[in-house]
Order: structure tokens, then sequence, then C-alpha cells
């Protein structure tokens, strides 16, 4: 399975915060690297230990062209050549050991915010400029969590769509103690898949086959990720037994706030767990998945599994998933691997609400034509992750033209 995901770009860090930190120690695919910008702007992505003497690279220091070991001094480029190593260059000037001696890199690239690398072999195929990556006007946030459990039971549950009523919508009401009524329930589901990923679709009670939920659905984007119309979410192998959930959230401003340019795209670390009760944090709806992911062990023993009609998405996911493992395994392409710069200017998914998002709705209209496509209210909090910061959500709410809290004649301080 390695060597699918291996083909693919993964996000690992936000732009913003190498712009913060200029080193990052970094683990991915079972691999200890470091994450750096140099002062020349070039990103690398090296093995954590110098292969001097293995220090941990994590420790060194960024220079005008690489990153310099705080050990002894020996300097490292992202291609992977060693341009310095100041005693031997001293000691034996005509040796050029520095030479023969190569760090493990991998490439890096920035895109909407993001810093990708790729870890697999070449030929290296193109970052996918996914359609909402060329919106405009709206605020974004990146939000990491790192999750104990396995990147594979977290994807099998973007292409879910019955969980959406039980762990989010009917355990919300539970948790909060509210009685009465379940929310409406799926009468059917529907899965197909095209050429990144697979869609999943379903009617609620009280809509039909004219909804969107229906006649566009929603986006199991391959091979690792859920793209909800508005947000992405990546399960990124950090090894076996964790992963590092990234979200990336697109927030349109209401009309009256147009034009709106983000200078800097923020980002920011979601705990999971409740320091003071030792349990898995409840109250957001990412949190809520990541207790039912980890609840599943950390490797979901699927032996022990009973698969009904729900998870056809599911089956239909492994399927393809061995399928590619084997077709990798054969030397041939896997799916969703872009190499086409043409196709990848902008490469369009079903989307619910498209027009919403391309042109947005003024703030009198918000209140209703919002609510009428599912997923697009315009939001006062945050409700996908637990802890985001004052500093973020002052942002979000100049951006938004929300009054701040306080002023707010629905907030209960107004
Ligand atoms: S261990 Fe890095 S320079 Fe010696
Ligand atoms: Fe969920």
């Amino acid at each position: 399975m390695g060597e699918l995901l291996r083909r693919y770009w993964m996000p690992i860090a936000a732009v913003a915060e190498l712009d913060d930190r200029p080193t990052k120690p970094v683990r991915l695919m079972g691999e200890d690297l470091v994450l750096y910008k140099d002062k020349a702007g070039s990103y690398g992505l090296v093995d954590r230990h110098c292969p001097h003497r293995r220090a941990d690279l994590s420790y060194g220091w960024v220079e005008d062209c690489g990153l310099r070991c705080h050990y002894h001094g020996w300097l490292w480029e992202h291609t992977s050549r060693c341009l310095q190593q100041p005693f031997e260059e001293i000691s034996h000037p005509d040796a050029r050991f520095k030479d023969r001696v190569r760090i493990k890199a991998y490439p890096v690239e920035a895109k909407a915010g993001l810093l990708w690398a790729y870890l697999g072999p070449p030929p290296v195929p193109l970052v996918p400029t996914w359609e909402p990556f060329t919106w405009k006007n709206g605020f974004v946030q990146i939000v990491f969590s790192e999750v104990p459990c396995n990147w594979l039971q977290c994807q099998e549950n973007s292409i879910d769509p019955v969980h959406f009523e039980w762990l989010h919508s009917n355990w919300s009401r539970a948790l909060s103690g509210a009685d009465g009524e379940r929310s409406p329930t799926h009468l059917k589901v529907g899965f197909e898949e095209f050429e990144y990923g697979f869609t999943y679709r379903r009617i609620l009670e009280g809509q039909s086959e004219q909804d969107e939920l229906w006649t566009v659905g929603r986006c199991c984007l391959w091979p690792n990720c859920l793209f909800t119309g508005g947000h992405f979410e990546w399960r990124v192998p950090i090894d076996d037994g964790n992963m590092l959930s990234v979200g990336w959230f697109f927030d349109r401003v209401p009309n009256e706030m147009e034009p709106y340019t983000q200078d800097r795209i923020p980002y920011w670390v979601s705990p999971i767990k409740d320091a003071l009760t030792d349990r898995w944090i409840t109250s957001h709806i990412m949190n809520q998945d990541f207790v039912a992911w980890v609840g599943q062990g950390t490797v979901a023993d699927r032996t022990q599994e009973h698969l009904g009609e729900s998870d056809r998405g599911v089956i239909m996911m492994r399927r393809r998933l061995l399928e590619d493992t084997q077709r990798v395994a054969r030397g041939e392409e896997p799916k969703a691997v872009i190499r086409d710069p043409e196709k990848n200017r902008v490469v369009r998914l079903p989307i619910i609400g498209r027009n919403f998002f391309v042109n947005g709705s003024s703030n009198v209209e918000s209140e209703t034509s919002r609510q009428r496509t599912p997923g697009l209210p315009l939001r006062r909090e945050f409700p996908f992750l637990v802890g985001q910061p004052e500093e973020v959500r002052a942002a979000y709410r100049r951006a938004m033209g929300l009054p701040e809290p306080g002023v707010d004649a629905r907030s209960p301080a107004g």
C-alpha cells in the first residue's frame, strides 16, 4: 500500500509555518525527515539524520542555500548534494569528499498555502490544482491534528454517508442531552467512481432526487482525501499507527466584503484529547470522526467486521486500492496521477453549491439562500475542529463582516 501512496503528493505543512520557523521535523510514511526553507526561499525535505555522524538536522540552521548541520557544519542542499564540509576542505582541499556523500532528499512544492511532498519514484507528477485552490474572495484556514491510528480507516470514512446522521447529528444531540426527534434519516445512498475518486450521494427524509446531495454528491478523493465542496481533509500517513489530518477550509465572503484577499493563510493545530479527563474530545465534527477512527483500533481488524448495504462505497474503495496496488507492482500508473499541465490548470470536481463558492451571495440573501444548500450557512463559529486560536477567529469575523463578539445582536453578551 505504501508503494501506491508514494505515487501522490502529500500535504505535510503550511507555507506560513515555515515562514514562522524555517525548520520542522516531519515523520512521513515511516520516514523521519526535516522540512526546511532556506534564505533563498527554496524548500527542502531531507533525512532527519546528517549523513556525517547522524546528528538531528532539525536542530540545524538554514543559510542562503541549504541547511547547515549544527554538529560539524556540513551544509546540505535540497537536491541532496553536500555543499560544504568545513574541516575536510581545509585538511584535504583536493579530495572533494563532499562530492561522494549525499543526503536523502524529496521534492517539495507550495500550493494553496500548503507544502506538499512527493516520496515516490520519478517522473514526479504535478501537485493537483483542485478547483477550490483557484477560487477568489475566500477566507482559507489550514488545521492539523495528529490522530493515533492508521490512515486507511480514516479514509474509509470519506465514503460513508450514513455516519453523518449518527456520528455527527444524532450523537451531538445525545451529547448535549437533547431529547426528542432524531435528525432526518437516510433513505437512499449511491456511489460512483470517477476520474479522481468516488462520489457518494444521499437522499435524506424530506429531500428528493432533485437535490444536489443526490444529483452532485460529495467526493472521496483519490487516494486519501475527503472533499465536501467547501473543504478538504487529507489523511496523511505518518506511519502505520499514526495519521496527520490536514484540513483546508474555504469560507466565501459575502458580496458586500469583496474584494477580499488574504495575505497569509493561517494554520493551527487542533488538540484531540481532553487533558483533564484523558478522553477524546467530542465537541466538533472532525473530532467526532477522530473518536470513531481511533475507536476502531490502531489498525482496524477487517476480519471482524460485518459489512452491510451502507458499506458499499467502502467495498468499492477497497477493491480499487487493491487493484491499484497491483497495478503499481506491475510498473503501471495508478488512478488520478496528474501529469498534463494543461489539465492541471484547474481540475474540476463535483461540487455542491459551486455557484455560491464562485460568485458568493449577499448578506441579505445569505440567510435564506445559503440555508437551502447544505453546508453553506454563513458560519459564526468554526464547527469542524476544537481549539481555533482567537486571532484566526477574529480574522475570519473581519473577513466575513461579522460584528465582534459583544457587539453581535445575537450574542448573549450583546
Ligand atoms: S553530524 Fe552533521 S556535520 Fe557532523
Ligand atoms: Fe464525519
